[in-house]
């Protein structure tokens, strides 16, 4: 008896921690958040490197990408099967403890030649919206700077090879670009490590 009592409780405690369990669950964002940690790290801070920090982000850029992940519409190797559990309240709910963490930049190798190129590249291209170097969380997306390098290639490859949607104005100046001009743009982008940088 005491043995079936136990298995029951086990189990409650299983389904309310299971994703979508319930719609009118209570939904803790930082328990939701919990259940991603073992990729991005705790509270949001990756330890790299193809898996991207989350802290900072904008809570509009979270819900629409959990949501394009959902739908198929964002090409993903992983995030689709995590994110078909969730509904769009839960994610809203992860999304306002990630805006709430401070964005911590990765610590990581870059090479400084190809960093000050690529300052130039993004100057010219990109800080029309990736604003302050790619620093400043804008709403519609996350700050690119600071991110992992291997997280950012396969980011750009989404772009160009797997439809990813972007922005025409990305589309036109992102596929102008040489893989040299691109690996420059990486380079700097993992160049910014000063968290200071980040606090707007
Ligand atoms: C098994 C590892 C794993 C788990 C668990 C996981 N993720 Fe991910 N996440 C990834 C990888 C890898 C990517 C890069 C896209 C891909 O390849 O699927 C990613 C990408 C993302 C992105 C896109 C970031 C950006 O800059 O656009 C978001 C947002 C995200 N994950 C949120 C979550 C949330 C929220 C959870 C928990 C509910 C979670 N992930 C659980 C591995 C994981
Ligand atoms: C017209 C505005 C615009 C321009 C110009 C632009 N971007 Fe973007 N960028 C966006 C938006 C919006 C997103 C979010 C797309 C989405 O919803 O997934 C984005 C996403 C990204 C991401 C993915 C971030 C992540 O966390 O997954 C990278 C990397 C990126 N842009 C790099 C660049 C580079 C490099 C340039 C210059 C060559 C550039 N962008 C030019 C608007 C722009």
């Amino acid at each position: 008896m005491r043995k079936k009592l136990l298995t029951a409780t086990a189990l409650t405690g299983l389904l309310m921690f299971a994703p979508g369990a319930s719609a009118d669950a209570p939904v803790s964002g930082a328990l939701l958040a919990f259940q991603c940690a073992g990729c991005h790290g705790f509270n949001g801070h990756s330890v790299g490197p193809a898996t991207p920090s989350l802290a900072g982000f904008p809570e509009e850029y979270f819900v629409e990408t959990m949501m394009a992940y959902k739908e198929g519409t964002r090409h993903a190797t992983i995030m689709d099967r995590v994110s078909w559990g969730y509904t769009r309240e839960q994610f809203e709910a992860m999304a306002e403890f990630f805006a709430a963490q401070p964005y911590l930049p990765a610590r990581q190798d870059f090479d400084a030649e190809l960093a000050e190129r690529g300052a130039a590249i993004h100057d010219q291209h990109c800080n029309s919206c990736h604003s302050e170097g790619g620093t400043f969380p804008e709403p519609d997306t996350a700050p690119i700077a600071g991110q992992w390098a291997p997280y950012l290639r396969d980011s750009f490859e989404d772009f160009l090879v797997h439809d990813r949607p972007q922005p025409r104005g990305m589309q036109r100046r992102l596929s102008a670009l040489s893989a040299d001009e691109i690996e420059a743009l990486v380079q700097y982008y993992a160049s910014q490590q000063d968290p200071a940088a980040y606090a707007h």
